[in-house]
């Protein structure tokens, strides 16, 4: 049975908006996030939409700024909230700050991040938000997408879970195509690896991820 008690305990990163956030409470509403529970929301910024997002579902927030604590006291805090929420998994959903490979190692194959486009294009330092989509458009690919993949110390550089293709119009702008992105692809897929994830059906197999549905 899918009790609270039996269920992961999820944390989501978020420094904006959050409409990945959104789609992961959405799924979980519809029970679509089996055996997980979003547990708690840390924002980067304390300005955060996502925030709100956070507290209209009833999920306890966390502010933890680079600004308030430094790079090194930042992480060293969020760690000290996932022990205390007992979290199990960590979900990026734009979250702006890339973690030391202390923390990633720390939680080897538990962190997911979701890319908006397909890695290894328009990915790494520099490519997040809308530059990823600028990128696109300048070198002309006809199509694009998301990514969903495990992190690990190098920046969007961890085992792939899941991915979408998105097809590219001719008259996209970079918000355009952001949007499309979004619906077609981020906001099905992030819930779907989550899901995924806390029923165990991820398995790591020489640094490739293998889904046994
Ligand atoms: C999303 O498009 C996400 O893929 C991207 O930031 C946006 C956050 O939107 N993440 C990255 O670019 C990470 N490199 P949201 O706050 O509405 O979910």
């Amino acid at each position: 049975m899918d009790t609270s008690e039996n269920r992961i305990n999820i944390a989501v990163l978020v420094s904006g908006g959050g409409t990945n956030l959104q789609a992961l409470i959405d799924a979980e509403k519809a029970g679509r996030v089996k055996s997980g529970r979003l547990a708690l929301v840390i924002s980067s910024k304390p300005d955060a939409y996502a925030l709100v997002r956070a507290q209209e579902a009833g999920i306890p927030t966390e502010v933890v700024s680079k600004k308030q604590y430094g790079s090194e006291g930042m992480e060293k805090h969020i760690r000290r909230l996932l022990e205390m929420y007992g979290i199990k998994l960590i979900v990026l959903a734009g979250f702006m700050s890339i973690l030391s490979r202390e923390f990633t190692t720390a939680y080897d194959h538990r962190i997911i991040n979701v890319h908006p486009s397909l890695i290894p294009a328009f990915c790494g330092e520099g490519f997040y938000g809308l530059r990823v989509h600028e990128a696109a458009l300048q070198r002309g690919v006809k199509l694009t997408g998301a990514t969903i993949h495990f992190v690990n110390e190098v920046c969007d550089g961890g085992p792939i879970i899941l991915q979408k293709a998105v097809t590219v119009s001719p008259d996209d702008t970079a918000q355009t195509l952001q949007k499309r992105v979004m619906e077609e692809a981020e906001w099905k897929l992030l819930p779907q690896a989550v899901s995924l994830f806390c029923q165990g059906k991820l398995e790591i197999e020489q640094d490739f991820v293998k889904i046994n549905e």
